[in-house]
């Protein structure tokens, strides 16, 4: 059960998990005359490059943004790279990843995935559930609303069956059935490409999220636009809502 995003720990020491929307692939191969395609291929080694760097910046959980439920609206042949490029990356990689102590975790609708990614997906997850050395969230056909509404079905589900009761904190209860309830909370969300919106990323989960904006296109990115984001992030303050009291006798 994920722990509720509350007032505990307001410095901004680690950032725990970082959340990425890896975006700029299509610009990025635009610029060089290439397909759109080109840029999501080069964009799997920026993830390789990140995957690699997070953990020595103190990072322990990592989500990225592989894949919306809004992307199905892309060309059929974009579609297909991008369902292709997962099994690339999870048959490139894996053996890596097990060896190196990272669990993967895949978040995001099952239903309208092909048998053979759902088969890379099971296997990536099953291959490595025994580690915890470093957590790597994938987020696919996954949509904030959708991951909202889903355990809203789930819940009343739950409920009608006697199997919870609706008595306790509804905000742990209920994040208890989003897909990321294993996770601790967000601490950071970081967008590429210089586009300042959430497009339905992580939307409950980000809730005392950091945000980090920064320019550089994901086929571009690595440990140092992580660390710098990391950094941004150290400076922030934490407030969850809350103020200190006046101390305007004492300022005076
Ligand atoms: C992000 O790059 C990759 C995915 C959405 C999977 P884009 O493909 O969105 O690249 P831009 O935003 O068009 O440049
Ligand atoms: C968000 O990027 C999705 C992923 C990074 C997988 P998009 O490029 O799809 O978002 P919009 O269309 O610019 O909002
Ligand atoms: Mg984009």
């Amino acid at each position: 059960m994920a722990k509720p995003s509350g007032p505990q720990g307001e410095e901004s020491a680690i950032a725990r998990h970082v959340a990425l929307i890896m975006d700029g692939n299509g610009r990025w191969a635009k610029r060089r005359g290439f397909p759109r395609t080109f840029g999501h291929r080069a964009g799997v080694t920026a993830l390789k490059r990140t995957v690699e760097a997070a953990p020595t910046l103190g990072i322990e959980w990592l989500t990225v943004f592989g894949f919306s439920t809004e992307n199905w609206s892309r060309p059929p042949a974009e579609v297909a790279e991008l369902m292709s490029l997962l099994k690339h990356y999870v048959d490139s990689d894996l053996e890596r990843l097990e060896r190196e102590g990272v669990r993967v975790h895949v978040i995001g609708r099952r239903e309208g995935l092909s048998a053979d990614i759902l088969e890379v997906i099971e296997r990536a997850e099953s291959r490595t559930r025994a580690n915890d050395r470093f957590h790597l969230q994938v987020a696919f056909n996954y949509g904030g609303r959708a991951d909202i509404a889903d355990a809203a079905r789930r819940y009343a589900r739950a409920l009608a069956a006697g199997e919870i009761s609706d008595e306790g904190d509804p905000e742990a209860a209920f994040s208890g059935f989003l897909s990321t309830a294993e996770a601790p909370p967000v601490d950071l969300i970081v967008r590429t490409s210089g586009e300042r919106r959430l497009s339905n990323f992580l939307l409950w989960e980000a809730a005392y999220a950091e945000l980090v904006f920064q320019d550089v296109l994901w086929p571009d990115y690595g440990a140092e636009p992580l660390r710098a984001a990391v950094e941004e992030f150290k400076a922030r303050e934490r407030r969850y809502g809350r103020a200190e009291a006046d101390d305007v006798l004492a300022a005076g």
